[in-house]
């Protein structure tokens, strides 16, 4: 007979093996009444949207370590913040995050509402967010629901519903789940379960403090769970990408409209990306094509960026962009796709 899954269970699996993340005020921390500061729980779960703890990390350190409070990210100029994103991807989430700072900062007087239908009008928080902040920094029984709680519920129930469409079946077992007690720590322990045991591919069933309480595990099929309806297969988009080189060394960069792909992000000047990209230079120069090219991919679909190069003189104005001086310049302030382009052109 299998039995029933136990929230307390899973909490004291989590008071033994929570992970620690700089975001995090330490297990047992909630129960002393201890809780992590909300500006924190928000910067990392903004973060983590799309991206990988590994990944987050030095991103998080040094965000916090340049702007402890939201008044200070808030004061912060926008192009510091977007070149301090680069690379994280998703720049939309950047331009919300110093939205949503300025809000908290002027509207709430520096402190982030304590509760899901506040946090909901914040910019850039939606249900699942909302629902972290609340359950992390306020704990609140909010239901929280990412990828990982899918995968753990899924499996829990066996349930064979493909994603995205049971989608709403899953979050009301995980909101049936949800406790009123330690509901923060509750939330974090489910994410834990699902990164660290109750992983996608190879699940460690013998070490999960849920395991005779799944069904999948008792029916054999947690490792094909959950499934997913077919992904699209994504297209293939071409571009050209200008790298103008000043005889004194600065380089040719355009900031791109806030609105769209990499919007508000330094780069390249370049061609649009489609099936036939028409040439589109920068400046009048004497272009030279290199081998091989820059490859990205984005959510929708692949890029293959030909990369030009050319070196300007001093007194040649450019038709579009700014030239950065050589001591202003960072590669690591351009977003991922920028700065594969520069690598290509450095011949790294
Ligand atoms: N993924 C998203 N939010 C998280 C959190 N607070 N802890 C661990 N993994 C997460």
């Amino acid at each position: 007979m299998r039995e029933a899954a136990r929230a307390t269970d899973l909490l004291d699996w989590y008071d033994r093996h929570a992970r620690d993340l700089p975001w995090r005020v330490g297990p047992r921390a909630g129960a002393a009444g201890l809780r992590p500061d909300p500006y924190r729980v928000w910067l990392s779960e903004i973060m983590l949207q799309q991206t990988t703890v590994p990944a987050v990390k030095p991103y998080f350190e040094t965000f916090t370590a340049r702007w402890p409070r939201v008044e200070d990210l808030a004061a912060a100029a926008d192009a510091d913040v977007m070149a301090a994103w680069a690379g994280l991807g998703y720049y939309a989430r950047a331009r919300n995050l110093l939205k949503c700072a300025r809000v908290v900062a002027e509207e709430f007087g520096g402190r982030f509402p304590g509760s899901y239908e506040a946090l909901l009008t914040l910019p850039g928080v939606g249900p699942y967010t909302a629902g972290a902040i609340a359950a992390i920094a306020f704990d609140l029984p909010a239901i929280v629901v990412d990828g990982n709680v899918e995968r753990v519920m899924a499996r829990l129930h066996d349930e064979h519903m493909p994603l995205p469409q049971a989608k709403s079946v899953l979050t009301e077992l995980a909101a049936a789940l949800t406790p009123v007690e330690r509901p923060g720590d509750y939330a974090q322990a489910v994410m834990d379960l699902g990164a660290t045991i109750c992983t996608p591919r190879n699940p460690a069933c013998g070490l999960c403090p849920w395991r005779r309480a799944c069904a999948a595990w008792e029916a054999g099929t947690a490792a094909e769970l959950p499934k997913k309806a077919p992904k699209k297969r994504k297209p293939t988009r071409l571009g050209i990408a200008y790298l103008a080189r000043r005889v004194d060394g600065a380089w040719l960069l355009e900031r791109r409209p806030d609105k769209g792909l990499l919007g508000g992000m330094l780069g390249w000047p370049g061609s649009d990306w489609g099936e036939a990209p028409q040439e589109d230079p920068p400046i009048r120069a004497e272009w030279k094509t290199l081998a091989g090219e820059a490859r990205h991919t984005f959510t929708h679909f692949h890029l293959r960026l030909t990369v030009k190069t050319a070196l300007v003189p001093m007194d040649r104005p450019p038709i579009r962009g700014d030239f950065v001086a050589l001591s202003e310049f960072r590669p690591a302030d351009l977003p991922t796709v920028m700065r594969k382009a520069y690598d290509l052109a450095r011949g790294a």
